[in-house]
């Protein structure tokens, strides 16, 4: 899918930029960066932007990172009218800063909205103010290893009122935090557990929406995997697999094809279908479609099934090494990172993220304001 806009789409608004008086000093910006985590540590900036029924979209400002003065009455604090997005910003060797893909979270933004009767951004906006928010704090976009700017847009509403209806006022933001391993192992083999009294969406739900709620039905199932020692909670749905908590799941045959649940309540993951097209450029076929748990235990029996892996913005790619549930245990063997396609995966689509590798597809967008 290529970069190409609606022309209709390109936002007229103009974002006011206040710099933050009081900013991280280098000393303390370096040692966060030095060691970030994952979602704890936040730049000196974020992008505001308001909505009305009335006014449409204005009021768009880069502004310092801060408190936000909600109403108690407002509509999200009760009835979870809320999306949000995750992607990335990398440093290239040269200095230049890209996300990648972005268009694709500007597209998934707006289905969110359209399931959570918010307002639609326009698709020239969520572009426009990741690269507001990048330029001003580019000094937090780390060279090397394998750090990045999360970038985590998010639009709730905001209209104070108790009556359950569509709200009238909107906020929008962006807020972003230098990232490293989502896991707190980095990138080792992770054990799954598979959630049978939980469902996390359904049917005709919003599991195809990038809305708090399926996180917070996800977080109980989630304290469970905890419980048993595992890191992610996978989710089923009549007896088929779904995705994880915050990641989509692959599975790889002996013959290499690789199968990824196909269903309306899974979000659509951009780094899922990009490793699946990355894969399919080396020649592997790629299945996308209902995958019941009887065939992957099957599978995982018989040796037919010889990976598995975690994919998703935060996790990148992550493979699994057993999934656990109340009854059984299946074990993956255990394949040296050398060998593991989930791995090579990895690498290949970091490649390309950290700009070490041609960009064949056209994924990478540059947010520091430069000339592309
Ligand atoms: N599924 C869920 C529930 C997620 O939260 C995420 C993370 O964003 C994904 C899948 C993977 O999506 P993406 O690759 O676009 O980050
Ligand atoms: C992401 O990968 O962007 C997510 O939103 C998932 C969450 C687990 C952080």
């Amino acid at each position: 899918m290529s970069l190409s806009l609606n022309l209709t789409d390109v936002s007229p608004l103009q974002f006011a930029v206040t710099p933050n008086p009081a900013p991280k000093s280098d000393t303390e910006r370096a040692e966060i960066l030095a060691a970030p985590g994952f979602g704890q540590f936040f730049t000196d900036h974020m992008v505001q932007i308001h909505w009305s029924e009335r006014g449409g979209w204005h009021r768009a400002a880069v502004e310092p990172y801060g408190k936000i003065s909600l109403d108690p009455a407002a509509a999200v604090l009760h009835y979870a009218q809320e999306i949000f997005e995750g992607l990335k910003a990398y440093r290239h060797a040269d200095g230049s800063i890209w996300s990648f893909r972005p268009d694709q979270n500007a597209l998934r933004f707006q289905r969110s909205a359209r399931r959570l009767a918010l307002p639609e951004l326009p698709t020239q906006v969520f572009l426009d103010s990741l690269t507001k928010l990048v330029t001003q704090d580019a000094a937090w976009v780390h060279e090397g290893g394998e750090t990045s700017l999360y970038l985590r847009p998010f639009m709730f509403a905001s209209e104070a009122f108790l009556g359950v209806r569509a709200a009238r006022k909107v906020y929008f933001f962006v807020i972003a935090s230098p990232a490293g391993s989502y896991f707190k192992g980095g990138v080792q083999p992770v054990s799954i557990w598979l959630s049978t009294d939980y469902a996390r969406a359904a049917h005709g739900g919003t599991g195809a929406a990038k809305t708090g709620g399926n996180y917070a039905a996800s977080l109980l199932p989630q304290q469970e995997a905890y419980e048993h020692g595992c890191d992610q909670v996978l989710f089923l749905q009549d007896g088929q697999l779904e995705e994880l908590g915050g990641m989509n799941l692959v599975l790889v045959t002996k013959d290499g094809t690789l199968v990824t649940p196909e269903s309306d309540s899974i979000l659509e993951g951009i780094t899922r279908d990009s490793l699946m097209q990355l894969a399919a450029d080396r020649g592997h076929a790629v299945e996308r479609r209902a995958v019941s748990l009887a065939e992957w235990r099957d599978g995982a029996a018989s040796g037919d099934i010889v990976e598995a892996f975690a994919c998703g913005t935060a996790a990148v790619v992550n493979p699994i090494a057993r999934f656990k549930s109340k009854d059984f245990t299946i074990e993956l063997p255990e394949i040296p990172a050398e060998q593991s396609l989930a791995m090579s995966l990895r690498r290949e689509l970091t490649d390309i993220q950290y700009g070490r590798a041609e960009d064949a597809h056209n994924w990478l967008y540059r947010v520091d304001g430069g000339a592309r």
